[in-house]
């Protein structure tokens, strides 16, 4: 039996942005997915078990991933896709080699933290290791990368490089095809953020798909928003390495309000951004594809971080209380 992991994450500046070569600031979260791969022999092993499996052409997929309700059934032709993807990618012939996936861990299958990308790195690393392919992390990102095109459509890349390498990133991504820019950041000490979950199920392909369409259709206006993003994500560059959590958390608020200019904010994100704002937070912002999913909030030490994750509680929505930066 072959075991693969790969990380959640939250992008903090600039998911959307970063399609289109500006560069993002992500950071894998102390959540993960857990990827068992198993060798079967009679077919009829392969059978799915309701709607946390699937059935491909010689694998079989069973999902116990915590999830929001929902999200597998809406997600089961991506999910599916992303799989038969990870396996050519890798060069892996199911019906030759029959196998059961298995899938785990404590990430929360939702929109916002990289569900989609943990699964693709889980699984490529657990066939890694169950047929001994040799595939270092290069490979195992590109082969992830190669997956997340059937959640994401045109991925930027980000979500599969937070999720294989961990860490606190700056990603630019490489427009021309070629490698793209990836650095490790380096920050004093953790940063305290809050995660707000809005329970909505997202589709990223139609998000991304949608801004490509309005910026098309609004060059001029798009141009303007666009260079926000790029000034915002280099001043908060500078903030994380002067540890300036106030201009960050400025910054992430300016980069909300981006996200809310091309329409990929939601109103109940709006609102848990608020409500972690009225109770003390430097800053927030929604995170991921958006149209629901998560938001994330910024915290100066555990008192705010508890007193922002309580009021998104009260408000009826699940807090998650962890660090970045790590
Ligand atoms: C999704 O987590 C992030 C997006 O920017 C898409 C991508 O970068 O591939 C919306």
């Amino acid at each position: 039996m072959g075991t693969g992991s790969g990380f959640g994450k939250v992008i903090i500046f600039n998911e959307h942005f970063v399609v289109f070569g500006i560069p993002a600031i992500a950071s894998a979260i102390d959540s993960r997915t857990e990827a068992l791969v198993e060798r079967i022999d009679a077919p009829s092993q392969l059978v799915p078990s309701g709607n946390e499996g699937s059935l491909g052409d010689g694998w079989v997929l069973e999902d116990n991933r915590p999830a929001n309700p929902g999200y597998k059934v809406e997600k089961y032709e991506h999910q599916k896709e992303s799989i038969n993807l990870v396996l050519d990618a890798a060069g892996f012939d199911a019906s030759e080699n029959n196998i059961r996936i298995t899938l785990g861990g404590s990430l929360k299958a939702v929109g916002g933290v990289g569900a989609s990308a943990a699964v693709c790195v889980s699984i490529a690393r657990a066939l890694n290791d169950e047929f001994s392919l040799g595939f270092d992390d290069d490979r195992i990102n590109k082969i992830a990368f190669e997956g997340e095109k059937a959640y994401a459509g045109t991925p930027s890349g980000i979500d599969n490089t937070a999720s294989t390498y961990g860490g606190l990133l700056w990603f630019e991504k490489n427009l021309q095809g070629g490698d793209n820019k990836i650095e490790l950041l380096k920050v004093r000490e953790p940063i305290r953020i809050v995660m707000g979950n809005t329970g909505l199920t997202t589709n990223t392909k139609a998000a991304v798909e949608g801004v490509r369409q309005r910026r098309e259709a609004n060059p001029e206006q798009y141009k303007g928003i666009f260079q926000v993003a790029e000034d915002i994500v280099s001043k908060a560059r500078l903030a994380l390495s002067a540890h300036d959590l106030t201009m960050m958390g400025q910054l992430m608020d300016t980069n909300h309000k981006i996200l809310q200019e091309i329409e990929v904010s939601h109103p109940k994100l709006d609102e848990l951004v608020r409500i972690s704002k009225d109770n003390g937070a430097l800053g927030a912002k929604m995170t991921g594809g958006g149209l629901g999913g998560y938001m994330i909030a910024l915290c100066s030490d555990e008192a705010s971080q508890q007193r922002v994750a309580n009021a998104i509680e009260s408000a009826g929505c699940e807090a998650l209380r962890t660090t970045i930066g790590v």
